[in-house]
């Protein structure tokens, strides 16, 4: 990962420069002095290119004067939400085989200066631990990037904060990406333990402990599996209250909830053996809420957020669920289990009472690669959302607008109402799938439901958005991370 600084804007001499240059094309005052230097040879070269100023857009001057290189990038118009991001994202990606780089960032201020190095940051992300013959040629290099700013204390602050939220989205990327024989229940939560130095308090539940609460439907998933599941479950105590000695009561905790099935074969209800490597990220969820921890306790959050995550390998053998096979949940509710396939939902199903009866959160927030169906419905923009209080799906609504990680409200009903009357069944309190393939992330969500009580809650699929088969503007293809500066911009909300 490169190292970012900032510095007052003085124009440097040689190597590589970054130049941003919006649609009305005026320079910032470094990139008139830089095309005074070159005695206006940036403003003919841009002519020459034709260079509009949009988005998206660049011109490369190599060679001029004493500098390596120039790179001008589109920056569009003033005030573009994230622009600045994007703009990072574009050097980083345009940039990666040079070792230091300057910013002209004086025409920004010093918000969208740290914005641009989050950017960057973000997608400069590569997880290259397991390539051991990488040649010279195919590394990354860029090392040291200087971000000009006309105010680069104020910057640097900012990105100090922004920078917490960074490495809980690498974190979780770490996570997703880790192989399945790598990061089986056991090594996530060893994985978790490590937050403690963050001032996380971190318990983790094993096969025993479980078996001892009754936790049967995550039980279930995971007698399949070799690997013993684990709950971790991480409390950040922030809310000033704990300190006040007049014993003012701290408020309620924020309560985030992750699916972590580390690899999902199906189980007996075995899934088609093509793209069944994706599903070493069926763990998004826990990834997410994991890094969500990290952040918000690296920025020290003033108020309580507790992250529960429910790690399980859903896996076929002889001791595996069998579809048919009838179970008690930890809420008392019998499950009776139709399709191995679905698992997360079960294991959903106890981390959520869990967290409902020992915490009485304000709010729960789950996340879930639960369905494919959400795929087919919303692809790979928007994650959905479903909530069964609309104050709650309008904040996280917006939160996700303001950092870009999308979500598109989706239909929940009561129980007993149309979608939810699918998952009855004829020998226990509810069956583990509705009634065929139609509304599938729906009656999923709609299960999930029957277990939250009447706690503010929601649920977001994630399946479509955890993994990218592209480059994004600050995500390399791979784990995106997504969820993590959602979640924590939704938390910002709540302090304070
Ligand atoms: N983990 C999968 C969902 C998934 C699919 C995530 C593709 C990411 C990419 C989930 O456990 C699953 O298998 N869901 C089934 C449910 C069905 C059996 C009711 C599905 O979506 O097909
Ligand atoms: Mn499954
Ligand atoms: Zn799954």
């Amino acid at each position: 990962m490169p190292e970012i600084t900032f510095a007052k804007p003085v124009l440097p001499e040689d190597g590589v420069l970054v130049a941003p240059v919006g649609e009305t094309l005026e320079f910032s005052p470094l990139g008139a002095a830089l095309n005074e230097a070159l005695e206006n040879g940036l403003k003919r070269a841009l002519e020459a290119a034709d260079f509009t100023g949009k988005a998206g857009g660049s011109a490369t001057l190599l060679a001029p004067g004493g500098y390596k290189r120039v790179l001008v990038l589109g920056a569009g118009k003033p005030g573009a939400p994230r622009g600045a991001e994007a703009l990072g994202g574009a050097i980083a990606a345009a940039l990666a085989k040079e070792e230091a780089v300057s910013v002209l960032a004086d025409g920004m201020s010093a918000e969208e200066a740290a914005a641009l190095a989050l950017g960057l940051r973000l997608r400069a992300y590569r997880f290259e631990k397991y390539r051991t013959t990488l040649k010279d040629d195919e590394k990354a290099k860029l090392a040291k990037v200087v971000v000009l700013s006309h105010a680069p204390k104020e910057a640097a602050a900012a990105y100090e904060r922004l920078s917490a939220v960074a490495k809980g989205v690498e974190l979780t990327r770490d996570l997703v990406t880790e192989p399945a024989n790598v990061l089986f229940p056991a090594e996530f939560a060893a994985r978790c333990e490590k937050l403690k130095k963050l001032g996380v308090k971190v318990e983790v539940l094993g096969q025993k402990e479980l078996d001892e609460l009754g936790f049967g439907a995550l039980l279930a998933v995971s007698q399949g599996s070799a690997r013993e599941p684990r709950m971790v479950v991480m409390q950040w105590l922030g809310d000033p209250a704990h300190e006040d000695k007049k014993a003012k009561k701290p408020k309620a905790p924020l309560a985030f909830i992750g699916k972590g099935v580390c690899f999902d074969s199906g189980g007996i209800s075995i899934k088609p053996a093509a793209g069944m490597e994706d599903m070493k990220w069926d763990m998004a969820g826990a990834g997410a809420v994991t890094g969500l921890m990290a952040a918000i306790a690296g920025r020290k959050a003033k108020l309580d957020v507790v992250g529960l995550i429910g790690l399980v390998e859903n896996m076929p053998s002889g001791t595996a669920t069998r579809p048919g096979d009838v179970v008690t949940s930890y809420s008392g509710q019998t499950v009776e289990i139709l399709n191995t396939d679905a698992e997360g939902r079960l294991v959903l199903a106890d981390v959520l009472h869990y967290a409902n009866t020992r915490f009485e959160p304000r709010l729960m927030v789950d996340l879930a690669t639960l369905t494919g169906a959400i795929i087919v419905g919303l692809g790979h923009e928007y994650a959905g959302l479903f909530a069964n209080d609309d104050e709650l799906a309008g904040q996280l609504a917006k939160a996700g607008e303001a950092v870009g990680e999308k979500l598109w409200r989706m239909p929940l009903v009561k129980k007993g109402e149309s979608y939810d009357k699918e998952l009855n069944s004829p020998i226990a309190d509810v069956k583990n799938i509705g009634g065929g393939r139609a509304g599938g992330s729906i009656t999923a969500a709609q299960f999930l439901r029957r277990f939250v009580g009447e706690t503010k809650w929601a649920h977001l699929d994630i399946a479509g958005v955890a993994w990218g088969a592209k480059d994004g503007a600050v995500t390399p293809k791979g784990a995106t991370g997504f969820g993590v500066r959602l979640l924590d911009e939704f938390v910002k909300g709540y302090e304070g």
